[in-house]
């Protein structure tokens, strides 16, 4: 045991960073300024890894958990951490990624904070034990832990644990075991918005024993809902597998969003903190110019409708047929004729657009864009450059490419709270054409 380390920062999971013979100790659940005692997990080369043991001097930012599971499951990280400590952590780790992967020091703006600190997740996939258990895997170990309730997701969401594992337990279902390839179980997705559920249950058995049984214990929630087995038989847990077959009630959950009638499909991508995402998405409508907006990685295409009533023409690029599918069908529903959604990769579909554009608007996946797609969107030359971004690592990386050369300056760059309690963070820069450059 390593005794009295003092913590002198924080990394970029929000764990305390200590200092010890010229390396740095990464401790989760240690606050800044704290002094713990901990036990060395991992030697590495240029850091250690421990787990805390003891707090000796106690932050005032710290405060109880209010989950049982939390120090066991792995699915949120800064619930020991007041919420303002939580936001003023979240801009630090911003701040630090932009200086590490970008190299420049920029002013970043406080970080929004959400409505909600706790049930603010509309989407939640819970994995399946091989006793039938509703949990999730943890992060570091990958040990199973049960759970009965998710604090982070919708109140009906949590309502539906109990009744799956029941469910399970009196049909004997059990989940499906990668190395035994045993079990039928490997996801049951749930997403829940304006009160109606859409429930996905991904399986190797397209036909699960007494399903009714489910039906009878879901109606007692009183909502409307809808339930799909989407059949997987390979080895892996994706949720789109051979054949989705709706087996009961609702196909989809019709909403209105931001003025845009749209709906929510089994497979639709969702943001999921519907108070962060209306910010956002007004956000990025104060900041569109011009008369030909881009929407890449579009998704189902609300962000898109809203952009429509604005411009004359946008273009609409996602990979995902059936996310594509929506958004055509979201269009009619709007009665909007000013956009074209193009099916496929950004990489090959954003040089096949010949108009002058003026404003692209990017919001990719953890990973981030290619520099092939950051060179392609240079090449553009639009007068605005709105980047969404889930992940400010790659952020930071592909905004380097982007203000090579200085073509483009920040405007702003501005952090949300979209996902409270954990580190993860949504940050919305915009930049502009310097004008000396064209
Ligand atoms: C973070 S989501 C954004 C969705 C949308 N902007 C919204 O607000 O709902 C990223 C989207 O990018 C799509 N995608 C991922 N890789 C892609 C690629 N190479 N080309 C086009 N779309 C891609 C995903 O299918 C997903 O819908």
């Amino acid at each position: 045991m390593i005794k009295n380390l003092q913590i002198v920062r924080y990394g970029i999971n929000g764990e305390g960073i200590a200092l010890l013979d010229n390396k740095v100790v990464f401790i989760p659940f240690a606050l800044k300024d704290e002094i713990v005692d901990v036990e060395m997990v991992k030697n590495n080369k240029s850091y250690f890894y421990a787990k805390l043991n003891n707090v000796i001097t106690k932050s005032q930012n710290r405060t109880e958990p209010i989950c049982p599971y939390y120090y066991l499951c792995g699915g949120c990280n800064l619930q020991h951490i007041k919420y303002d400590e939580q936001l003023k952590i979240k801009k630090e780790i911003v701040k630090n990624n932009l200086s590490k992967f970008a190299g420049f020091n920029y002013d970043i703006n406080d970080v929004i904070a959400s409505d909600k600190q706790f049930y603010y997740r509309n989407h939640i996939s819970f994995h399946v034990n091989e006793k039938g258990q509703l949990g999730f895997f943890q992060q570091r170990t990958n040990d199973f832990v049960v759970i009965k309730k998710c604090f982070l997701a919708d109140e009906t969401i949590n309502k539906c644990i109990d009744i799956f594992n029941s469910y399970f337990f009196d049909n004997q279902i059990y989940g499906f075991n990668k190395q035994t390839k045993k079990g039928t179980i490997k996801l049951v997705d749930l997403k829940c918005v304006d009160k109606k559920l859409l429930i996905t249950i991904v399986s190797t058995e397209i036909n699960l024993p007494n399903i009714e049984h489910l039906f009878v214990r879901l109606n007692l929630l009183k909502i409307k809902y809808g339930v799909y087995i989407s059949l997987n038989t390979s080895n892996n847990f994706l949720i789109y597998g051979e054949k989705l077959k709706n087996i009961y009630g609702l196909k989809q959950i019709e909403i209105c969003e931001e003025n845009v009638k749209s709906f929510v499909s089994s497979y639709s991508f969702l943001q999921i903190n519907n108070y962060i995402k209306s910010l956002i998405y007004n956000d990025i409508l104060k900041n569109v110019e011009g008369n030909i907006v881009v929407d890449l990685y579009s998704g189902r295409g609300v962000l898109t409708s809203m952009l429509a009533k604005r411009t004359k023409k946008v273009y609409a690029i996602e990979i995902v047929q059936d996310a594509c599918n929506d958004a055509k069908n979201i269009l009619k529903l709007n009665n909007v004729n000013n956009v074209s959604v193009l099916c496929g990769d950004v990489q090959t579909l954003l040089p096949t657009i010949k108009e002058k554009i003026d404003c692209i608007i990017i919001d990719p996946p953890r990973k981030g864009a290619s520099t092939d797609i950051l060179i392609n969107i240079i090449k553009k030359n639009p007068t605005k450059i709105i980047y969404l971004s889930c992940a400010s690592n790659t952020l930071a990386r592909d905004l380097k490419i982007l203000l090579n050369e200085n073509y483009y300056k920040i405007k702003f760059i501005q952090p949300y709270d979209m996902f409270p309690n954990t580190s993860n963070i949504e940050t919305l820069v915009v930049l502009e054409k310097n004008e000396n450059k064209n």
